[in-house]
């Protein structure tokens, strides 16, 4: 409901939360990953762009953002009193905060996705996953939450606690306030952003490719995972993937911090999320840092990429071997 004179564009990220009945501990600590990002954006804005001299576990070089910006969201989540655990992108393990869980929640997060892509001025984002209680490695579908906030010509928030996706706009007091309710993406997109090396293709994903060409679909491909999810949202349609490739069958997209939280937020705006082979909600995860292909976006294009890849490289090599 809004007040009488009040445009709904002035409801703010706590007000929503509270006004979606969500958990008062939940609400806390959605609005102080919130305030973070008010530090990383001026990280982004400021911040040396050169490297930290150091390499995450995945042995890819750390900017010195990458550990600014993680280095913020460790701070106030530790500082939070309603943290159990958090995973990091940029940690090698799992790090617990309080031993207690009751009332308390577990979140894994990328705390800059697309971190080189900050000195071509290019948009990047923190995506978050979050748990209740104290157990991190278990499917997306148990997640209690998801968020991202993207960096680009304007600073929004996207967040669903399973009742829909919403939208908030940072104004010149850096306050979140309510742009968009309820996103849903349709069924059939227009445009489609594609990761990975196309020679590196299997033929399932390749003649799904061609397929979507024919029918005249777009590309739009930033290299940055957020704005590129973001344009598929908040377009309503199209789909992103970065699939199996020849010699990486898991791809390159990270489950726990990349793909379940952008997978639940997709799913709730009615769209869909695969691994190729089925839902990505659905994966148990074996390793904290554990990766695997995606396809997510418009239902229908989601169901035609599994169609191409069951045909072609499932039921193919079954012949084959
Ligand atoms: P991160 O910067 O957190 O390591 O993630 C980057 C990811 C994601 O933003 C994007 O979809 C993908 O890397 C692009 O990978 P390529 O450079 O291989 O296209
Ligand atoms: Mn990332
Ligand atoms: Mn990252």
């Amino acid at each position: 409901m809004v007040e009488p004179g009040k445009s709904k564009f002035q409801i703010d990220l706590r007000r929503h939360l509270r006004e979606h009945e969500v958990d008062d501990n939940l609400v806390h600590l959605i609005c102080e990953i919130a305030e973070a990002s008010k530090y990383i954006i001026n990280s982004i804005r400021t911040g040396d762009l050169g490297v930290a001299g150091t390499s995450n576990l995945y042995g890819e070089q750390q900017l010195a953002l990458d550990v600014l910006a993680d280095r913020i969201l460790r701070k106030r989540l530790d500082h939070s009193r309603v943290v159990a655990n958090m995973m990091s992108e940029e940690a090698d393990e799992i790090i617990p905060i309080s031993p207690d869980c009751e009332g308390k929640y577990s979140v894994a997060f990328d705390p800059l996705d697309g971190s080189s892509l900050v000195d071509v001025n290019l948009a990047v984002g923190t995506i978050v996953s979050i748990f209740s209680g104290c157990d991190l490695l278990q499917s997306g579908r148990n997640q209690v939450a998801a968020m991202y906030i993207l960096y680009g010509p304007r600073t929004t928030l996207v967040y669903s606690t399973g009742n829909g996706v919403h939208e908030f706009s940072m104004n010149h007091l850096m306050e979140f306030n309510l742009v968009r309710e309820n996103i849903q993406i349709g069924k059939k997109g227009s445009l489609y952003s594609p990761g990975g090396q196309r020679n590196l293709y299997t033929p399932g994903t390749e003649a799904f490719v061609q397929q979507l060409e024919e029918r005249g679909v777009k590309l739009r491909y930033s290299g940055g995972f957020v704005p590129d999810i973001n344009q598929v949202l908040l377009k309503g349609q199209g789909i992103f993937f970065y699939p199996h490739l020849k010699g990486k069958p898991n791809g390159k997209l990270r489950l726990l911090f990349e793909l379940s939280p952008m997978a639940f937020l997709v799913e709730q705006a009615g769209g869909a999320a695969s691994t190729g082979r089925g839902p990505i909600l659905d994966v148990e995860p074996e390793h904290i840092h554990d990766r695997s292909p995606v396809f997510i976006g418009s239902k229908d294009d989601v169901a035609l990429a599994e169609k191409f890849i069951r045909k072609l490289d499932i039921e193919k090599k079954k012949v084959a071997s």
